[in-house]
């Protein structure tokens, strides 16, 4: 191999890593970055507090109360870097069409040339001034058949903790590679380097960004960000638009999903997997706390934002969560909404983009009824009830985050880190709809469901950088998240059922849930939050054969009494207006539904249109 020299750069390796190729490509980056030094991560509590210190005496984190919130910080990202960026992540495919309309393409040699190869390129001396880390992680439980490896490099030291809090990162994923095993090389910088005796910001970063994949050669490039799913290279960017790849070439699924358990009062349980988009309730619904009414029945959590999804030996789909912490919305998290989330913050938390308290806490916008009578906001100015009144300033940020590990969490599941995974009784797929979608319809068959799931629309949040609260289709939840043609995933999803159906397995049922209806006076009917619970008890007992509903012009919904109210006062009215299906918003519905099959003409497979056809035959005639 032709490789660059590293003129007075040590590589640092540990004498564990057997790895040649590896080693050779961590020098090639640290030589086209021109990084000042090299350090690879163990992933030991020991550096853990080190490098934590280090940020603290950077500025970019800041030590909260330990009294208060022990062994847990702040970080306040630059005003400019507080989301994904929807417009700047491509999908580097060597044919257009395999990216597919919903994505940004470019050529692979195009953009090589932007970032490594032509004269000006991003990456050249992008480091310089900065160490370099190597982040070995896991996405699953090391070892197993559904688990693969990533190995980020970074010159970002927040995102090298935030793994470790979110992956299983270490040495032992080097035991896992030995001298040759394979990995997903992700390279991150926040593209902010630094010149001799240059100070450095609290949050370096740079306004321009690129958040890359190449799907041929399973890599990953990420430019000029050091926010979230940008830059934590193992999640979005791995996690879903690589492994739906690879999911789609090895027949298993990649998705924007929670896990959860839920065990009934005879003791029998289930497994469920959601996919919401991004900020509509999947940490939430992966915690949920059943409603006192419902004695004996418990929800614990697998997973809140992403499963791998493969078929077993018995024809069942077994789920994994491929990470191991939550990177959660803070904004309306409290002891109602989430108490089991808020639990899981008591301790061992980076928050990002919240408010501080005087006494040295957090605070976000919903956290309790009445706000401090003072904080410092996300962007480090004082902030006062009065004034969020006069100006509407926001103390958090509304897309505010904590990085957590999963082990914190009160009801995480015996089985979250079982390497083979829980076997998947039911989907979900529910978007942000304050009109239109009723609270939940179950598919009759598996190609309806696919239908639901692919047609499904939400209005967008502050999870991306952009307009919020436009209806827009995010089909499956995937829309940012897709590493390849959305056509050809509707088609992988059909293709799966039916070979599964061909073994004779029993496919788990679909729903689609809209926990998001408003009222004339703008506020949310659907109480929501642990009275999902009622939601999902009429699914098992569907499930079961035990629950009745009644045929719509899309699939099955439960009326006012095959719903369980005990403990809540809602009205038959108050259900009419979550469950209804108003025939004029619908026909303008199956437009929009129309419209994204336009978009995706190209693969869409026949099934979907005439799906379509059936439904607004149905509706036509009702
Ligand atoms: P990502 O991490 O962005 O993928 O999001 P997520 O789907 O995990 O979203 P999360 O559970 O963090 O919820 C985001 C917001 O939705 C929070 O402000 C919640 O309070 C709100 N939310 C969650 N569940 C419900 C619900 O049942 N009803 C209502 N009205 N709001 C909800
Ligand atoms: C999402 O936006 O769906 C997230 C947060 O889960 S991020 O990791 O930033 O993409
Ligand atoms: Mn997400």
């Amino acid at each position: 191999m032709n490789r660059p020299v590293l003129e007075g750069l040590r590589l640092n390796t540990p004498a564990y890593v057997k790895h040649d190729r590896l080693i050779a490509w961590v020098a090639d980056i640290a030589a086209l970055t021109e990084a000042a030094d090299v350090y690879w991560c163990d992933g030991s509590d020991e550096e853990y507090r080190r490098l934590t210190e280090q940020l603290v005496a950077a500025g970019t984190l800041l030590k909260l109360n330990p009294e208060l919130r022990p062994s847990s910080f702040l970080a306040r990202s630059d005003p400019s870097d507080v989301a994904r960026v929807e417009d700047r992540t491509f999908i580097c495919s060597a044919k257009q069409e395999d990216a597919g309309p919903t994505n940004n393409w470019m050529a692979p040699a195009e953009m090589r040339a932007l970032l490594q190869t032509g004269d000006q390129a991003l990456f050249k001396g992008a480091m310089r001034g900065r160490t370099l880390y190597v982040v070995p992680f896991s996405m699953g439980p090391l070892g197993s058949h559904i688990a693969h490896v990533g190995i980020e490099l970074t010159d970002s030291p927040y995102v090298a903790v935030s793994m470790r809090v979110m992956t299983r990162m270490g040495r032992q994923v080097f035991d896992v590679l030995g001298s040759d095993g394979a990995f997903v090389p992700c390279v991150h910088t926040v593209g902010a380097p630094l010149q001799a005796g240059q100070a450095d910001v609290a949050w370096p970063c740079n306004k321009t960004k690129y958040i890359v994949h190449y799907p041929e050669t399973r890599e990953i490039w990420s430019y000029g960000s050091g926010y979230g799913g940008n830059a934590l290279l193992g999640k979005k960017c791995f996690a879903l638009r690589i492994a739906s790849t690879m999911g789609r070439e090895q027949g298993w699924l990649a998705e924007h999903m929670l896990i959860l358990g839920v065990t009934n009062p005879q003791g029998r349980k289930y497994h469920v997997a959601a996919a919401f988009p991004s900020a509509c309730g999947k940490t939430n619904f992966s915690m949920l706390v059943p409603p006192a009414g419902f004695k004996g029945w418990k929800v614990t959590t697998i997973g809140d934002d992403i499963a791998w999804i493969k078929p077993g030996a018995d024809g069942r789909l077994y789920a994994i969560n491929p990470e191991a912490g939550y990177f959660g919305v803070a904004p309306g998290t409290n002891d109602h909404t989430n108490p089991n989330c808020m639990a899981s913050l008591k301790r061992d938390v980076i928050f990002t983009n919240v408010a501080l308290t005087d006494d040295g806490d957090v605070w976000w916008e919903g956290m309790t009824d009445t706000p401090p009578a003072h904080l410092i906001d996300w962007q480090g100015r004082d902030w006062t009830p009065a004034l969020a009144k006069e100006t509407g300033s926001k103390a958090a940020h509304p897309n505010a985050r904590f990085t957590v590990a999963a082990t914190n969490n009160p009801v995480l599941d015996g089985d979250w880190d079982n390497a083979d995974g829980v076997a998947i009784d039911a989907f979900i797929f529910g978007g942000r709809r304050s009109t239109t979608v009723p609270l939940v319809t179950e598919a009759r068959n598996w190609t309806e469901g696919v239908y639901m799931a692919a047609t499904m629309g939400s209005e967008t949040t502050a999870a991306a950088a952009g307009q919020q609260g436009v209806v827009r289709r995010d089909p499956f939840a995937m829309l940012p998240f897709m590493g390849y043609n959305m056509a050809d995933y509707f088609q992988h999803w059909l293709q799966l059922g039916a070979k599964l159906q061909g073994q004779g397995a029993a496919l788990p049922r679909i729903y689609c849930v809209n926990w998001f209806r408003k009222g004339a006076d703008g506020k949310f009917v659907w109480p929501g939050y642990g009275d999902n619970m009622r939601v999902l008890e009429w699914m098992l007992g569907r499930i079961e054969g035990r629950s009745q509903g009644a045929d719509n012009v899309f699939g099955v919904s439960p009326r006012y009494e095959d719903l369980r109210w005990d403990g809540l006062a809602f009205t038959r009215e108050q259900f009419a207006t979550v469950i209804g299906i108003d025939k004029a918003a619908w026909q303008q519905e199956l437009k929009l539904h129309a419209e994204l099959f336009k978009q995706l003409e190209h693969g869409l497979p026949a099934e979907l249109p005439a799906t379509m056809q059936r439904i607004d035959a149905r509706l036509a005639a009702g």
